[in-house]
């Protein structure tokens, strides 16, 4: 199974890594358009395939799409990413370009691939490759809530003082860190509602740093993170490869789900060979559903933004 990552930065290159390392696709292309880098970086993770006793092929090419072609799944990395104080939306206007057209030279050498969208802001690029290739909605798939969860369930475990494994937890709503909804009425530690372990105000406390969680990295590494959000989109890429059916937050097109339209936001799906395979509707309160509609209002604003640009 062949997998091609675009964008061989910090985010694309942990990606391809995960990727390699846990040989979850035989073959990993990486893309860039600075030449070399891909080549590079792609070279030095195969001179760690005898230490790490990996058999994965990883190949690094500059802007060459025919090297890309019949990938299984394509993740989108590429574009800038935000330096401390920005938004993620404040990306919006260069990323966009960008993204458009990756998704579309993507698509010429590899017509049934499957794509997983990871650059920023997440939803509306999300969107954005899924209206302007015009692909069905289980095709394309932002990573966010993913990475969110992962942020949720590490802050989570921190509190309690326990390993992340132990806890569950899961993110829905935009990847913005004022549209995540940290679902902490449905998070537990070993089965146990977490309220069992931890006051309100701890939870609440939880809540916060995971909705700022990228921002918090930002401000201590000077641009956004990378580990996370490389591992986050290689486990999105291995659910679908791998045919797991596991349940993920990610941001998809909603038709009447959640009372939502014409939008791509984070809900827990089932990830299967088909991309999106189901998408799961939870019994959310009159708290949680207010909660989804602001972020909902805010996202669908960036993709209002998208169609004033005459981008979808
Ligand atoms: C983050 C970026 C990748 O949350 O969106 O770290």
């Amino acid at each position: 199974m062949k997998v091609t990552v675009v964008g061989a930065g910090n985010v694309g290159a942990t990606c391809a890594n995960v990727l390699a390392f846990k040989e979850i696709a035989d073959e990993v292309v990486m893309l860039d358009i600075k030449e070399g880098v891909s080549e590079g970086k792609a070279m030095d993770m195969m001179q760690t395939a005898q230490l790490l006793s990996m058999d994965t092929r990883i190949i690094g090419c500059t802007n060459d799409y025919a090297k890309t072609a019949n990938s299984d799944v394509v993740v989108i990395t590429s574009g800038i990413p935000r330096k401390p104080g920005m938004t993620r939306e404040e990306l919006l206007g260069v990323n966009a370009g960008i993204v458009k057209g990756v998704a579309e030279n993507i698509l010429k050498y590899s017509p049934n691939t499957i794509i997983v969208c990871i650059s920023n802001p997440m939803d509306t690029m999300t969107y954005l490759a899924l209206k302007s290739l015009g692909l069905p909605k289980n095709r394309v798939i932002g990573m966010g809530g993913a990475l969110d969860s992962s942020r949720f369930k590490y802050f989570l475990s921190q509190a309690i003082g326990c390993h992340s494994s132990e806890v569950e937890g899961f993110v829905i709503g935009g990847h913005g860190d004022t549209t995540m909804i940290p679902m902490t009425r449905f998070a537990t530690y070993k089965g146990l509602p977490v309220s069992n372990f931890l006051s309100a105000e701890k939870i609440e406390e939880v809540a916060k740093s995971t909705m700022v969680g990228g921002a918090t990295l930002t401000g201590l590494l000077g641009t956004s993170a990378w580990y996370a959000p490389g591992a986050a989109g290689a486990a999105v890429v291995e659910a679908i490869l791998h045919d797991q059916k596991k349940m993920i937050p990610c941001s998809v097109l909603l038709e009447g789900e959640y009372g939502q339209n014409d939008i791509c936001i984070g809900v827990p799906v089932i990830l299967g060979k088909n991309g999106v395979e189901k998408i799961v509707e939870l019994p959310l309160n009159d708290e949680e559903k207010a909660k989804f509609e602001a972020s909902a209002k805010s996202v669908q604003g960036n993709i209002n933004t998208l169609k004033e640009l005459k981008l979808v």
